[in-house]
Formats: structure tokens, sequence, C-alpha cells
């Protein structure tokens, strides 16, 4: 029995050692420690022994039987312990390689514009006010001083929302001065860019809806100095310091007197060429001094305050900044065109 009993010790000890993976350290507990395991069947097999000789070998089975339990539980360790290692090896990370650049996507030229307008607006100590697209006629028009019957009025341009004609998308964002002076009292600096739609056919310079940006000005003592400074001023910033305007009388309903803003053709330099169709001169945005009448239907006394307006179209001003030649471009969603802004 002895014999058999160093033989386990040594053929378990060097299975033990050799074992590289924890099923296998199990299988060979089991094989020798288990219910039917070797050590176990000498261990029951005691009995046949010579009384005296019991004791003797029931020492040695029991050292047996802790060698191997040590045996065992060291090498789990160690089993655990390089799994361990393994697992951090694989999941190491390698700061020295080039990381991976996500795309974020850019902004639509006519939101670059958009923004920078708003910019240098605000930096001028303008607000931003917000109307609604759908627009009661009464603030599209009759406010605005655009008298039934008149040519803008007509259903051929305007979208009109009900049969009498008293709701329609906005084709200007002029009536938002209309709520502004409604609601709030001078001194007024505000700025109102959104979308305007009117009932135009789609072709490389006009589109059923657009965007223009409304400016209003209103308190005591204003001019049109402070329209043409503020304007220049929003001209130079946009175009550069070298850039030229115009003021050219016109007619809009809601101001008196009312202009027309051009910029001097940067690429022949008032000469005419093919970017200004031979003028000399790109118009750029309507102005004008704020009519009393429409000032007064405000409840702003046109006695003790004055004011300017413009308004300019997002569209036109992007296009003549990035020099794109197709308005639909700005619409059809090509990421290979929106891309190079
Ligand atoms: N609403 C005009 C248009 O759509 C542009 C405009 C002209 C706005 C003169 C103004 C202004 O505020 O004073 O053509």
């Amino acid at each position: 029995m002895r014999a058999t009993l160093e033989e386990i010790r040594r053929a378990s000890l060097e299975a033990i050692e050799s074992v590289i993976d924890t099923e296998a350290l199990e299988a060979l507990r089991v094989k020798y420690l288990g219910k039917k395991g070797e050590l176990t069947a000498v261990l029951k097999s005691m009995g046949g022994l010579d009384p005296a000789e019991r004791p003797v070998m029931g020492q040695l089975a029991n050292e047996v039987r802790a060698k191997i339990e040590d045996a065992i539980s060291s090498k789990a360790a160690d089993l655990k312990r390089k799994l361990m290692e393994q697992k951090l090896a694989l999941e190491a990370v390698d700061v020295t390689i080039p990381g991976t650049k996500d795309d974020f996507g850019k902004k639509h030229p006519l939101t670059i514009v958009w923004d920078e307008a708003v910019d240098i607006f605000t930096g001028m100590g303008f607000t931003v006010a917000e109307g609604p697209e759908v627009e009661l006629s009464e603030y599209n028009f009759t406010k605005l001083n655009t008298p039934d019957g008149h040519p803008a009025r007509e259903r051929s341009d305007t979208f009109y929302l009900t049969d009498d004609d008293s709701v329609c998308l906005r084709t200007q964002t002029s009536p938002v001065q209309v709520h502004v002076m409604e609601t709030t009292r001078p001194p007024i600096r505000i700025i109102s860019p959104g979308g305007v739609y009117r009932k135009d056919e789609v072709d490389a310079t006009h589109s059923p809806i657009f965007h223009q940006m409304e400016g209003l000005v209103v308190d005591k003592g204003i001019t049109m100095g402070d329209l043409k400074g503020t304007l220049n001023t929003l001209v130079k910033r946009l175009y550069g310091p070298e850039a030229v305007t115009r003021f050219r009388p016109h007619h809009f309903p809601f101001t008196e007197p009312s202009c027309e803003v051009d910029i001097q053709c940067f690429e022949c330099h008032g000469e005419g060429c093919r970017v200004c169709k031979g003028e000399g001169w790109i118009e750029l945005l309507g102005a004008g001094m704020v009519h009393p009448r429409v000032l007064a239907g405000c409840g702003i006394d046109p006695d003790v305050y004055s004011g300017f307006a413009f308004g300019v179209g997002l569209e036109r001003m992007a296009m003549r900044r990035f020099n794109i030649s197709d308005l639909r471009l700005l619409y059809e969603n090509d990421v290979r065109f929106l891309g190079q802004f």
C-alpha cells in the first residue's frame, strides 16, 4: 500500500505540474480525490490492513491528500494569474496608434451666412426676434401699408391657406417688424432670419421657399444715415473692407423713402461683366425708413420716433459669398456639393 500511495503522489504531482488549463486541473482533482478517485479507493481499502499498520498508512494517505490539495490550489492560482496576464496583454491600449477621425458633417452654406449675419448684428447690439411662417394677411400685408388689391397680394404670387385669403405663408420676414412693434416699445433693434414662401417656379435663381433676414431699428432721431452706416458695416464685414455700396431709390409700401442697396461687382469693379450681367452692380437688399403709417398702426408715435428697416435674401447672400451659380444646389442635399464649404 505504501508503494501505491507513493506512486499516486508521484504521478498526481507530475500531472498537476504539467496541466495548462483549469478544466484539465479539475479532471485531475476528480481522478485522484473524487468519490471514485484513486486516493479515495486506497483509503476505502484500508479496512483490510493489519490494525498496527492502519495508523501509519492513514497518516501517509492524509499526507498525500494534503500534498495533492496544495498542488491543485497553487496550480489553480497560477492558472488564474496567467489568464489575467493574457487578458491584460490582449486589452492593452496602444496610445501611439493614430486615432480614427469621426465625420461630424458640416454647416450648410445657408446656415454659414445665416450665423455670420446674426453674429455681425448681435455685435452691433441687435437681438434676434422670431415670427410665424403661417401668417395673417393682416400682418403680411395690411399692417405693412399694403392695401387690398395691391399686386403683391395676388393669388398667383402668394400661398393662401384659407378661401378668404386671410391666412397665408408669409411672403417676407417684414411682418415680424409689426409683431415686434406691437409688443415692445422703442428703442427697438432686432433682426429676424427665417423662411418665406412665394409661388415661384424653381429655376437657377428662384425657389418657392427661401430665406430672408429682416432688420428693424426704431428710436428717437433715427435717420437714413444710421441705415447707411449699419448696412455698410454689414457689407464690409461680409465681403471685405474694399466692398463698395450704392443706395438707389426704390419703392416699398412699408418704407418712405425706400431704397435698394447694390454692391459693386467684385469681378469687374463696376465696368460690367458676365457676373453682374453688364450692370457693374449687384442688387443685395431692400431697405428704407419705416413708413409713419406703419409706426402709427403699431401704436408708436411717428412724430416722436423714427426707424429704418431692411430685408436681405439669405440664399442670394450665400450664393454671392461662395460663388454658387445655381440656387437649386442649396436644396438638393448632395453631400458632394455641401461638403465643400
Ligand atoms: N420685404 C421686402 C421683400 O421681400 C424686403 C424689404 C424691403 C424689407 C425694404 C424691408 C424694407 O424691411 O424696409 O422684398
